[in-house]
């Protein structure tokens, strides 16, 4: 893993939408209050929507299009839609400003993103060693060398003592393989996956966590043949293969451009593989957000992607309404052209109410183990109502900053909730845009001169 990966996963973690688990539908695709996302009922039910299509297969090369103002959850909603994708689905999100770079060219980064976002699923047959954990022993040798040991599998039809090296009992110990558990064992890799508990052995042992899966020991002969599913991208295919490259891109994160020849090639190969039913497609999703930040050249080849049997269904959110497209001096709705926009679908997501804000903030408040303070008259909390008055006027996002600095506040008077006062405190230390703007036209002398309206 790279570097800027690793921290952004970390900074992820207490990110901006590190709160949302999911979309929050149930099975019919009805939004619930869960998940982390609260409100927003069309934009999520779209949401699902297009999941579905998405996990059905073969339904790829769609757009669709998030529309509403700042700070509606447009971003959040997206989120939420990796997570129910699941973790074999491919889905990208990048920002529009991310296509502009020195190292590539944009049509070249929007097609790997495009590439990144498709799965191909490959089965393959292999040989395995499946059982019951009978009995496991590690043996030192006596001149103290490598530490051997043996293990007993059974099925419900026989039982066999296997003679063990040392890789295999690390393998076993880092899977904290125990007596009762079934176990697969890759023949040719020696990778150890530990499939559950048995349910015969669960008896035995009282102390199993709520994660224990049971699962029956199994049946017949104890080596057998077993189909795994590997889902790799169209990019990485593209990678590997790209000779200039080599696999190692991979890990560094900067693979470069990749050339037609290379990715024609695949795509007839892959082809192939399908008529055979060696491999299957999944497409997945891409997501592109602040999608007007892409010029006229982005969104003409991106029309044109959709049209392809290799695309995956593609999300794009927006603030903007009517705007210039980028690169032109024409203006369309949400600066997209007119003819994208024409076989898109879109979905919009409303400002939320106040009620609405404060729910919102109180998922933000648990995410961060914030915890305000509590009016039992009213069974209402003074300092969310608070906070939820100030959003009105400024943003939600400003809002959601403030509740980590006023919990800073509240520890500061050995206070474990956080009161009006707290928030009063930072909403006076910590601008927001409006009052930070009203500054600037009342304490400076020298602003830059306002623009023409026709400049922009
Ligand atoms: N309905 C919601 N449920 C839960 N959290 C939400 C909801 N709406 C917004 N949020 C949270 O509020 C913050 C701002 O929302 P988000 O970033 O999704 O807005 P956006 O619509 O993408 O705005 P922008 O147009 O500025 O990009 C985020 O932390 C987000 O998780
Ligand atoms: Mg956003």
């Amino acid at each position: 893993m790279s570097l800027p990966s690793i921290i952004s996963q970390h900074l992820e973690r207490i990110g901006a939408q590190s709160h949302v688990r999911g979309l929050g539908l149930d099975d019919s695709l009805q939004p619930r209050d869960r998940d982390g996302l609260y409100g927003q009922y069309a934009a999520r039910r779209a949401a699902g929507i297009i999941v579905r299509m998405s996990q059905d297969g073969g339904k790829a090369g769609r757009g669709v299009l998030i529309v509403g103002p700042p700070g509606s959850g447009k971003t959040a909603i997206a989120m939420g839609m990796a997570q129910t994708l699941g973790p074999d689905t491919p889905f990208t999100s990048m920002s529009g400003s991310e296509f502009y770079s020195h190292e590539m060219n944009k049509t070249e980064a929007l097609t790997q993103a495009l590439r990144r976002s498709i799965g191909v699923e490959f089965h393959e047959e292999t040989e395995v060693i499946e059982g019951q954990v009978v009995d496991i022993q590690a043996n030192k040798t006596e001149d103290g060398g490598d530490v051997i040991g043996t293990l007993v599998l059974k099925t419900t039809e026989m039982e066999t003592e296997y003679d063990m090296e040392s890789k295999m009992l690390e393998a076993l110990s880092k899977e904290k393989v125990s007596v009762g558990d079934v176990i697969t064992i890759d023949k040719a890799s020696g990778k150890v996956t530990r499939v559950g508990t048995s349910f015969g052995a669960g008896r035995e042992f009282d102390a199993h966590g709520p994660q224990t899966r049971f699962v029956p020991c199994p049946e017949g002969e104890l080596q057998k043949r077993k189909e795994v599913v590997h889902t790799v991208t169209l990019h990485e295919i593209d990678v590997i293969n790209s000779r200039s490259q080599g696999f190692m891109a991979l890990f560094a994160g900067d693979t470069g451009e990749i050339r037609p020849e290379v990715r024609d090639q695949i795509n007839v190969k892959i082809a192939q593989w399908i008529e055979e039913k060696k491999a299957k497609l999944v497409p997945g999703v891409l997501f592109i957000d602040e999608v007007h930040m892409l010029d006229i050249e982005c969104f003409a080849f991106l029309n044109r992607a959709l049209e392809s049997r290799l695309a995956p269904v593609v999300v794009m959110a927006t603030n903007r309404g009517i705007s210039t497209i980028r690169g032109t001096s024409h203006v369309s709705a949400h600066g997209i052209p007119s003819d994208l926009l024409d076989r898109i679908l879109i979905v919009r997501t409303k400002k939320p109410s106040k009620d609405e804000v404060k729910e919102i903030l109180k998922i933000r408040a648990s995410e961060e183990d914030v915890e305000f303070d509590f009016d039992e008259e009213s069974e209402e909390s003074p300092a969310l109502d608070y906070l939820a008055d100030i959003s009105e006027v400024t943003s939600l996002r400003y809002c959601i900053q403030l509740i980590t600095l006023s919990s800073l506040v509240a520890q500061r008077r050995h206070s474990a909730v956080v009161e009006e006062q707290d928030i009063k405190k930072v909403y006076d230390l910590f601008l927001d845009v409006d009052r930070s703007s009203e500054m600037m036209s009342r304490d400076f002398l020298f602003h830059a001169e306002e623009k023409d309206e026709d400049d922009e």
